[in-house]
C-alpha cells in the first residue's frame, strides 16, 4: 500500500479545486492506498524567512506547523496538490508551502551534493488546479513553479488536470466530467506509484 499526500491550497474549503481533489483522494483510496489530507489554510505557516537555519541539517528552523508536513513530504510515495489560479500564479497557501520546501531544495543541492542534472525520481505527483478565464497561458506560470518545487522534493509531475472558465464556488459542479477525470486520475496516480 502507498502513502499518498493530499494537499488542499484554496483558501475555500468547499472550492473548485477541492472538490477535485477529493475525488481524486477517493479515486486513490478506492485503489487501495493511504491518503493523508492537510488543509493549508488551517495551519500555522509562516512564509519563508530566507535566514537559511536549513543549512545546518536541511530542516527548517521554523517550528511551527510545516514540521509535521516535512515529514509527511519525505515521507510519502507521492503528493496530490490542488490550487486556484491566483493572479497567474498558485494561491498564497500554496506559494507559503512551497517556499518553506527551500529547506529541501538545500538538503538535496548543497547539504547532500545532488546534481542538478537530470535524474529519474521515484516519487510521483498529481497537479490540479483551476482558472476563471481561458487564456491560452493561464497556466504557464503555475507550471514552470510546479515543476521546479516538484525537484526540490523530490518528485515528478506525473499528471496536471488544468480546467479553465471555472469561477465560483461550486462551478466545478456542473462538469461532472472533470470530477469523474479527477477521480481517474487518483486510480492512475496509486497504479502509476505501485510500478515504480
Ligand atoms: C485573488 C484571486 C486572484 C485570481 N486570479 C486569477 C487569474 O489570474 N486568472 C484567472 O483565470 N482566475 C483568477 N482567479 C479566479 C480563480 O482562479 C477561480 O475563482 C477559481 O475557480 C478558484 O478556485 P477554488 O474554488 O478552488 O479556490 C482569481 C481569484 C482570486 C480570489
Amino acid at each position: 500500500m502507498a502513502k499518498i499526500l493530499a494537499l488542499y491550497g484554496s483558501p475555500r474549503r468547499r472550492g473548485n479545486t477541492s472538490l477535485l481533489l477529493q475525488k481524486a483522494v477517493q479515486g486513490a483510496r478506492d485503489a487501495g492506498d493511504e491518503v493523508d489530507e492537510v488543509i493549508l489554510r488551517e495551519l500555522k505557516m509562516s512564509p519563508c524567512l530566507e535566514i537559511y537555519g536549513c543549512k545546518e541539517t536541511g530542516r527548517c528552523v521554523i517550528q511551527d506547523d510545516f514540521q509535521k508536513l516535512y515529514d509527511q513530504i519525505l515521507s510519502c510515495d507521492g503528493i496530490m496538490l490542488a490550487s486556484p489560479i491566483f493572479f497567474y500564479a498558485v494561491s498564497a497557501h500554496t506559494k507559503i508551502l512551497m517556499d518553506r520546501c527551500q529547506s529541501l531544495w538545500v538538503k538535496r543541492y548543497w547539504l547532500e551534493k545532488g546534481s542538478h542534472e537530470k535524474r529519474e525520481p521515484k516519487r510521483k505527483a498529481l497537479f490540479i488546479s483551476v482558472g476563471a478565464t481561458k487564456g491560452k497561458k493561464l497556466f504557464d506560470g503555475v507550471l514552470l513553479s510546479i515543476r521546479y518545487f516538484l525537484d526540490a522534493i523530490d518528485m515528478e509531475l506525473w499528471q496536471a488536470l488544468l480546467y479553465r472558465g471555472l469561477d465560483f464556488e461550486g462551478d466545478i459542479l456542473k462538469h461532472p466530467e472533470y470530477l469523474e477525470e479527477a477521480y481517474q486520475a487518483g486510480i492512475g496516480i496509486s497504479r502509476a506509484i505501485k510500478k515504480t
